[in-house]
């Protein structure tokens, strides 16, 4: 070979591998996908965001740095500096996983805290699904006169980009629980058994259907889309059930985490809550036998619109209690 050649061939290899990196990069940045921010949401989605403005998630971020008069109740202060916080709590990595939601406008811009838990804390980060899941089949498709075909695509390929769909109970569930359970991964122990010590709450009744169908109930559907419709007691007992096995999950998957009493013994104490709820399906009893989220997955599965009132009746939150 010529050197000249050499150079070409060399040359050519290095654009080839210049242009298959340039080609994949949009897949490798919507690795992480982002969130956008609640007003983008409230374009489209009015009623929501009006019940949303009514919740502690979106007051929060006004009043939770601020150190309470009442001595006896959890001090931000004192728990932001037992992880050596230097910051405001708004600006702090460990508050932020469950105090605030991280946006930004587009993947290059810096993230900042704009609100407390907000519609992508549930839902998920929307960057990659949002374009998708209000696509009806095109820009002039009415929600009506969309296919069968196309409504089964858009809810899988939204749900592969991130979204949380209100139908996916169990990860709807789960996903509570890594906030109200104290259970988020990306919580170093370390830092949990700090927070807990210098007073941080952990509640071991969070329960699902107390926590969803108070403050925080948005439930709009066809077919007029305005009312925010209370659950039948039926979905409220599937709803409960589906809880009860994300708790047990939860909190057996992560009660290792820590050696800090409170938080064992919180953990272990939402387990046997759980455990005692659940007693009389019998579709829990594999998950009873082993606390596995495939298990709960199953178990959701097996009691999609089954009518359980029978079985859950009284155990379920009384209206007056709901959050
Ligand atoms: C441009 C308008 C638009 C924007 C902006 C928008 N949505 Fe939607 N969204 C829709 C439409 C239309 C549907 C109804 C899809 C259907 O018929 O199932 C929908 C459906 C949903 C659903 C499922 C509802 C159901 O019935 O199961 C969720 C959850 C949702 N949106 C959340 C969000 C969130 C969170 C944001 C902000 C990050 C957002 N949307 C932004 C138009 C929008
Ligand atoms: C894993 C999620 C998680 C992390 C991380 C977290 N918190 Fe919390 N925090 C919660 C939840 C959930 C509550 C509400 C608990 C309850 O009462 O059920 C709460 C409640 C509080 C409260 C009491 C608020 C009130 O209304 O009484 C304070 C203060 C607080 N957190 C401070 C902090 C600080 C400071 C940090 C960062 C060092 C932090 N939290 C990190 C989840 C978290
Ligand atoms: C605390 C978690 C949480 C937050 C925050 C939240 N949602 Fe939801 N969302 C849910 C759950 C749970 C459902 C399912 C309700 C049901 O079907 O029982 C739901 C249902 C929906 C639906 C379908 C029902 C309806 O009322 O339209 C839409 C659309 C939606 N959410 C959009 C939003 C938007 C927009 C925001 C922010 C303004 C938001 N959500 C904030 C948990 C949340
Ligand atoms: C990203 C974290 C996060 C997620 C996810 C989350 N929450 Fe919360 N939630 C919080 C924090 C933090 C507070 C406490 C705020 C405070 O006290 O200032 C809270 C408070 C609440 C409250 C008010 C409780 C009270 O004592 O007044 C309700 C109700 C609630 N959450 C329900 C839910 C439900 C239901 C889900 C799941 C559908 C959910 N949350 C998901 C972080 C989260």
């Amino acid at each position: 070979m010529k050197p000249d050649k050499r150079f070409f061939a060399s040359t050519f290899l290095f654009l080839l591998g210049w242009a298959v990196t340039f080609v994949s990069m949009p897949s490798m940045a919507s690795a992480e996908p982002f969130v956008k921010g609640a007003k983008l949401c409230e374009e489209c989605h009015e009623e929501e965001f009006k019940v949303w403005q009514k919740t502690k998630h979106f007051t929060s971020f006004r009043t939770v740095h601020r150190e309470p008069k009442d001595a006896s109740k959890p001090s931000p202060k004192k728990i932001l500096k037992a992880v050596g916080g230097q910051k405001r709590m708004k600006r702090n990595e460990t508050c932020y996983l469950c105090h605030y939601t991280l946006e930004k406008k587009d993947a290059g811009a810096k993230p900042q805290a704009k609100s407390g838990t907000s519609c992508e804390s549930c839902h998920g980060a929307s960057s990659d699904w949002l374009p998708l899941h209000d696509n009806y089949g095109g820009k002039d498709v009415k929600r009506e006169a969309e296919s069968a075909d196309n409504k089964a695509k858009r809810i899988a390929s939204s749900k592969a980009a991130g979204l949380i769909w209100p139908t996916m109970k169990y990860e709807v569930a789960e996903n509570c629980m890594t906030c109200h359970g104290l259970a988020n991964p990306d919580l170093k122990a370390d830092d949990l058994a700090k927070m807990l010590g210098a007073g941080h709450p952990i509640n071991p009744d969070f329960e699902l259907v107390k926590y969803s169908q108070g403050s925080v109930r948005h439930r709009h559907y066809p077919p007029d889309m305005k009312t925010n419709a209370e659950m039948t007691p039926k979905e409220q007992a599937e709803f409960f059930v589906i809880g009860q096995a994300a708790a047990l999950v939860s909190a057996t998957g992560v009660m290792s985490k820590s050696s800090e009493p409170k938080y064992v013994e919180a953990q272990k104490k939402r387990a046997e809550n759980a455990k005692a709820a659940l007693a009389g399906i019998p579709e829990a009893a594999e998950l009873l036998a082993s606390p596995t989220r495939d298990n709960a997955l199953k178990l959701a599965t097996a009691i999609a619109g089954k009518d359980l009132t029978g079985a859950v009746g009284s155990k379920l939150p009384a209206k007056g209690d709901y959050k």
